[in-house]
């Protein structure tokens, strides 16, 4: 609802009921000649004058529809004024009006979510109190130029809120005020905040295997010189580090390619049956290194879902074949990664009918028998460099980027990512893909 104090309405309902009477009153006093007809008319023109006066009257923008323009209104000013209060109504922005004395004259609906409730005609503090804000909406009552600010409202979730407040006359007395747009960064600012923690992490992780080479590179020019045993020793360690920058570096490649197309979705059908095979078979030397196999097409974890056996099977998925590839690498990776040695890793497959929502899904499962992952932890799986354990992580070469390329590749998938895990019993990811176009 729009907070109206305008003055023009109870004018107008003035001048049109003075109106009315004015009439009547000639009317009437016509009716000494002809009285019987002019009555009539005089009391039909009355009552259409009254109707008219209470149409203009009404406090225009109250109520249902925000104030609309109406049907009735006649006069191209009232309907001006509605199309106005219609707007601002409208307006996502959070705006509002005070007067010289900082007292809130208007505000619209979008001002009141952003604030609980705006208190019309009382100081600007009882609505939102900042020193900051008052201060620059005072310099502007003072006579200054447009001001911005930006503040941060502390409360039950802090927000980061920027106001641009320019003078504007006070609707209908012409007195001096201000117009008050608030804007919410409070989004914008945790993206910068990310931007800038993800830079730190990500010097952070490279310089740590940098740092041990530099040192290996000066002992074996120095007290290693002529050490055969342990120049073989060194090198060894100095590969696995090299190696280790190499998969940081391609991991974050990765996520900056996947992340510039993020918003134009792969329009490829991919067939996953042969992409799984694939990757199992190429996965299978580390999974045995660990006296682990990997089961392709057990039934669904989930009741109910079935579960497509044969590889051979599976319908096509909308996407890109390379990125569903590094996608399921990356969890059955994991899975054999953090899975306990001498259990399988399982892969299920189901499809998800479709409903008046959404397309036809697959669903695919990534099951493991491992330590599990303590319920807290779960919801910040997919953050880059979050890792439960990070020396676990470290030792065993993950970068702590794999659930994060996992999950932008579901995002340009428009794929959705659900991760389940017991602690003590194991883990498991499941991945949903819209089928195919001609499928679903
Ligand atoms: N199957 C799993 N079982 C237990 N923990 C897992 C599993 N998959 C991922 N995690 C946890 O999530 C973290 C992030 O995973 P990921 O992004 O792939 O990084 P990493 O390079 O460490 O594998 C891991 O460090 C680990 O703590
Ligand atoms: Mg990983």
């Amino acid at each position: 609802m729009l907070h109206d104090l305008n003055p023009l309405a109870g004018k107008r309902f003035l001048a049109a009921a003075a109106l009315a009477g004015i009439t009547f009153l000639g009317l009437a006093l016509g009716g000494w000649i002809a009285p019987i007809p002019a009555l009539v008319a005089g009391l039909g023109l009355v009552a259409g004058l009254g109707l008219l006066a209470w149409r203009l009257g009404r406090p225009a923008g109250r109520g249902e529809g925000g104030g609309a323009p109406t049907e009735g209104s006649s006069s191209p000013q009232a309907a001006r004024l509605e199309a106005l209060e219609a707007l601002l109504a409208g307006l996502p922005l959070p705006v509002l009006q005070v007067d010289q004395g900082r007292r809130v004259t208007l505000a619209n609906p979008a001002a009141d979510a952003l604030f609980g409730r705006v208190q019309i005609e009382r100081d600007l503090v009882a609505t939102v109190r900042h020193p900051l804000l008052n201060e620059a909406v005072d310099r502007v009552l003072a006579g200054e130029t447009g001001q911005e600010t930006e503040f941060v409202l502390a409360g039950a979730s802090e927000r980061v809120l920027a106001a641009r407040i320019e003078p504007a006359p006070v609707s209908g007395n012409g007195r001096p005020g201000a117009v008050v747009a608030f804007y919410d960064m409070t989004r914008v600012k945790q993206a910068d905040r990310m931007r800038a923690d993800f830079v730190a992490n990500a010097s952070h992780e490279l310089r740590t295997p940098l740092a041990s080479l530099i040192g290996f590179i000066e002992t074996l020019q120095g007290p290693a010189r002529d050490d055969p045993d342990a120049r073989e020793r060194f090198l060894g360690i100095m590969q696995e580090q090299a190696q280790r920058m190499a998969r940081l570096i391609a991991d974050l490649l990765s996520l900056s390619r996947i992340e510039l197309n993020e918003h134009r979705p792969p329009t490829g059908a991919v067939d996953l049956g042969a992409v799984l095979k694939g990757l199992a078979a190429a996965l299978a030397f580390r999974a045995t290194e660990r006296q682990m196999t990997i089961e392709l097409g057990v039934p669904s974890p989930l009741p109910g879902m079935g579960g497509i056996a044969a590889m051979t099977e599976l319908p096509p998925v909308q996407g890109d074949r390379d990125e569903l590839t590094q996608l399921f690498q990356n969890l059955i990776d994991n899975a054999i990664k953090y899975g306990r040695p001498g259990t399988p890793v399982s892969v299920a497959c189901w499809r998800v009918p479709q409903t008046r929502l959404q397309r036809g899904m697959l669903a695919v499962a990534v099951i493991d028998r491992g330590d599990g992952i303590p319920r807290e932890h779960l919801p910040r799986l997919t953050e880059r460099f979050y890792r439960v354990d990070k020396a676990r992580s470290r030792d065993l070469g993950g970068t702590g980027l794999g659930l994060a390329i996992v999950k932008h590749i579901l995002n340009r998938h428009r794929g959705r990512l659900a991760i389940d895990s017991t602690p003590g019993e194991g883990s498991r990811f499941i991945v949903y893909l819209p089928l195919a176009a001609e499928l679903s």
